[in-house]
């Protein structure tokens, strides 16, 4: 038997236009109403999910790509997470749902305040996917920060924001009707907080958080981070108890991303329990052997109109129209102006260091290609292949589980899940009950 792994879900398109372009967008659910969520993270729930992460950007970024970013609503329209979740708590008793939250949008006292609410309105059960992309700087009137400045803006936004969590004394809170007295003003924290980033005075007029069960676990919303980047890593092993890991799904590449995360942690006095580690994973489960084969050939050789499909989603993320480009031509580096991401541009160009040494064709042909998971070659597989590669990941690379990356939509969820919850949950790989501690205790149920 293989030890329990986490599960979680990635909403990657944030609280968006689900299901757009794609056919189960005409199951004719209206994307901006709660039901859709509703059902789907009930699903999730049933399946044993510990939480749901969504995605978030805050604009629709560079004001001269705006038809880019919407045209196909690859970047937008994207409404608040943080205002969707009270809905999914409604539906749900023990999922954890983590919305996009990005510090240079929220002052530390209205972040601990709106957070604060959310964790008591769901009974332990809210988590904060902490960002530090500054794209979106100009909309709420503050500088763009470099990289690294980003990060130690969050790190001083999230020091604050726990320390306002615990502004109030353990004693502070009293609520005895026999002496009348609710509260007591002396033991609360009104510390002021003259930052680098952030100027403000304590103390939080919102209720702290009691410790959880015999263990005394922490009543704080857990903190999620995904920054890949090392000054990412060592924020998730200082700060974060999830950290959304993307990265190639080998046996080595997971032990080295865990071994870097883990040494994190404990150069901040931390431990390896106090953090799990889960890996991006976006399988393509097919009902036979042979449909994966058909999938993987047929990859091999895009058509111009699966070309496009690709061009369009690199568009949007290098917020550069490759699509009005010839696909038999090299692409002229010039396009892309100065705020587009170095990184994302080395994505496109993949295994060539060189935009003359390949056609538009060439770079995105390796985009399209699939590979069999039962190779270890890529992510197409039949259920049974996928349980097997969760397996394996878990008992050879201590793997604490996977975030499943996708729509929030009932199709793509049954889609993924129908077939592999219940083999995993045969192999004792995915929970079968919940505990009751909330998003924190589903991550530390085992
Ligand atoms: C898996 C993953 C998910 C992310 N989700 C978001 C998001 O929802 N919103 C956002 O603004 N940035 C998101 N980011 C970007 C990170 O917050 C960060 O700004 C970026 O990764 C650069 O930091 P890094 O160099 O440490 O990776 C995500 C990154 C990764 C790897």
């Amino acid at each position: 038997m293989s030890s329990l792994q986490h599960f979680g879900w990635f909403l990657s398109r944030g609280f968006g236009p689900h299901g757009w372009g794609h056919p189960y967008y005409e199951w004719n659910y209206p994307w901006h109403s709660p039901k859709l969520y509703q059902q789907s993270v009930r699903d999730l729930e049933q399946a044993g999910f510990d939480l749901v992460i969504i995605e978030d950007a805050l604009s629709l970024g560079n004001a001269d790509t705006l038809d880019l970013r919407i045209r196909s609503a690859y970047g937008g329209p994207k409404h608040d997470p943080l205002l969707l979740a009270p809905y999914l708590f409604a539906a749900t008793e023990h999922i954890g749902i983590a919305p996009t939250v990005n510090p240079l949008a929220y002052s530390p006292y209205q972040a601990a305040r709106q957070f604060a609410t959310l964790q008591h309105l769901s009974d332990y059960r809210f988590g904060i996917n902490v960002v530090t992309d500054v794209g979106s700087s100009r909309h709420f009137g503050v500088e763009p920060l470099a990289h690294d400045q980003a990060y130690d803006r969050a790190e001083e936004w999230l020091t604050a924001v726990r320390r306002l969590w615990h502004s109030w004394g353990p004693d502070a809170l009293i609520a005895d009707p026999a002496t009348a007295r609710f509260a007591d003003g002396s033991k609360l924290d009104a510390f002021e907080h003259r930052g680098e980033h952030y100027r403000f005075d304590g103390p939080l007029n919102a209720l702290p958080f009691p410790e959880l069960g015999a263990e005394q676990l922490s009543g704080d919303p857990v903190v999620v981070s995904p920054g890949g980047s090392g000054r990412g890593l060592n924020f998730a092993g200082e700060q974060s108890e999830v950290q959304l890991a993307l990265a190639s799904l080998d046996v080595e590449t997971i032990r080295a991303y865990r071994a870097k995360v883990l040494e994190a942690a404990r150069a901040h006095g931390r431990s390896a329990s106090d953090i799990v580690i889960l890996f991006v994973f976006k399988p393509v489960i097919v009902s036979s052997e042979e449909e994966a084969q058909r999938l993987v050939d047929a990859s091999a050789h895009p058509d111009d109109a699966a070309l496009l499909q690709i061009a369009a989603g690199q568009s949007s993320d290098l917020e550069t129209d490759l699509t009005a480009l010839d696909l038999d031509r090299p692409v002229d580096p010039s396009i892309f102006g100065d705020h587009v991401s170095r990184g994302t541009i080395k994505g496109l160009l993949g295994r060539y260091d060189d935009f003359a040494d390949a056609t538009l064709r060439q770079l995105l042909t390796p985009k399209a290609r699939l590979g069999r998971i039962s190779d270890r070659a890529g992510y197409v597989g039949t259920a049974e292949e996928v349980a097997d590669f969760i397996q394996e990941l878990g008992d050879e690379a201590d793997n604490d589980g996977f975030i499943f990356s996708g729509d929030l939509h009932p199709v793509t969820i049954h889609r993924m899940l129908d077939e592999v919850v219940p083999i995993l949950r045969r192999r004792g790989i995915l929970r079968t009950e919940f505990g009751d501690g909330g998003l924190r205790g589903n991550l530390r149920d085992f």
